[in-house]
């Protein structure tokens, strides 16, 4: 028998992101053995009976339902995990908030910042512990360049450069709505890649180089018609296929974004560059375990970028994991959001990014799409949440 306190979890949702939180629950508990908190898989819940019998078996759930709001009144779940489609998080959470439940959403928070205010206003007023799935800052590399930040390493920052690309929309054929494709149908994502991608870039962003103060954005629909998945006739496509934006910083850096899913070679290609005064670092999704680093204070005859395999013990997270030297990979990232999570619930800390902070992704999301609809320049109303 543990003598960790129980967290039961309800995970609603049982595709790409409720497996990968699953794998978090189940590997947490092995890895960061310290924390007084453990996670109980209690009940999944997806729309389709066949399904969801079959995850719960797979992955090991004690029950499942096929109603969210079952979930949500049950006395035996603590905390309500949202893995569902974007149209579904506002309705979701302001029900578990309101049942007194913890919540870990996934991103992007909502699909408009309305949506995600009301949102916010519910968990201020239930006061539940709560967390946003942006689950790049907990890769050891991207951590570690947050550090580098804070240390001061880059001096003043000039630029933030970061891109989304993929590839998988490029045929006319694919169908928008329903399930595997509901990221194309704007109802029930709210956005395209602004939403889906770049709110992972600006999450990034805003974390390691602070407040985006005011954006200009072009967007474009390349494939205007697609037969939806439902309904099986043609549609306006309502989402952006492709977003690029250029923006400033409150510190006074210029940021330089794009997303798309027309990048014909490129399946998930997150990068990120930022130049400082002294150093430069950059950092590839391809190569996660990899920060590329540039100082030029260094002695002028060995100067160049350095390839740091962010891997030893004293870098973020690795000293859980294998031996120096050994890659970790996607899904740690995860697991690690699982353990700040709970290690919030000893500690009384908020689990970083919150809601409230999640929401200021959501009003550079909004003013990107507000910038590119008009063709002008938009503040974002970013404030004093961004650390
Ligand atoms: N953090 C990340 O890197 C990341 C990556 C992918 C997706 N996401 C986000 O995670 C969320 C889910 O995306 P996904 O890729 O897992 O989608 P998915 O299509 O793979 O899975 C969605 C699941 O939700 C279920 N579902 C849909 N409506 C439901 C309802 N009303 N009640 C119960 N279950 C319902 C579906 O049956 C399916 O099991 C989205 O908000 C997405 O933006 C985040």
């Amino acid at each position: 028998m543990s003598d960790k306190k129980e967290l039961r979890i309800g995970l609603i949702g049982g595709g790409f992101m409720g497996r990968t939180h699953t794998n978090g629950y189940k590997r947490v508990g092995d890895f960061f053995p310290e924390l007084a908190y453990r996670p109980i898989l209690k009940a999944v819940c997806t729309r389709s009976p066949d399904k969801v019998k079959a995850f719960a078996e797979q992955w090991g759930y004690e029950s499942y339902e096929t109603d969210w709001r079952a979930v949500i009144a049950r006395d035996d779940i603590d905390a309500i995990d949202i893995c569902t489609p974007n149209d579904t998080h506002a309705e979701i959470a302001i029900a578990a908030a309101a049942a007194g439940k913890m919540i870990l959403c996934e991103k992007p928070l909502s699909r408009t910042l309305a949506e995600g205010q009301q949102m916010v206003d519910a968990i201020q007023q239930a006061g539940v512990p709560n967390t946003v799935w942006y689950n790049y800052r907990r890769l050891p590399a991207v951590t570690l360049a947050k550090q580098l930040i804070e240390a001061g390493k880059l001096g003043r920052i000039f630029h933030y450069r970061a891109n989304f690309l993929q590839d998988w929309t490029i045929s006319a054929d694919v169908p928008q709505g329903g399930t595997g494709t509901w990221r194309l149908d704007v109802e029930a994502a709210g956005s395209g890649v602004t939403g889906d991608l770049l709110a992972h870039c600006i999450d990034t962003a805003l974390w390691l180089n602070g407040s985006i103060t005011d954006v200009s954005a072009v967007t474009e629909t390349f494939v205007k018609e697609r037969t939806h998945a439902l309904t099986g006739q043609k549609q306006k496509v309502g989402i952006d296929d492709a977003c690029i934006f250029h923006c400033h910083f409150e510190n006074g850096s210029l940021g330089l974004f794009e997303s798309t899913r027309y990048a014909r070679g490129h399946k998930a290609l997150y990068t990120f560059e930022i130049n400082g005064e002294h150093a430069s670092i950059r950092w590839d999704l391809h190569d996660l375990n990899r920060l590329e680093y540039f100082d030029h204070r260094d002695e002028s005859i060995v100067r160049g970028w350095r390839s740091i395999h962010v891997t030893d013990g004293d870098q973020p997270y690795m000293n859980k994991w294998w031996v120096p030297g050994l890659s970790i990979g996607y899904e740690h990232s995860f697991v690690h959001q699982v353990a700040d999570f709970l290690k919030s619930l000893e500690t009384g800390e908020p689990c970083s990014p919150t809601f409230e902070e999640a929401l200021e992704t959501q009003k550079v999301c909004e003013a990107v799409l507000e910038s590119a609809a008009t063709r002008s320049w938009k503040e974002t109303g970013v404030g004093e949440l961004v650390k």
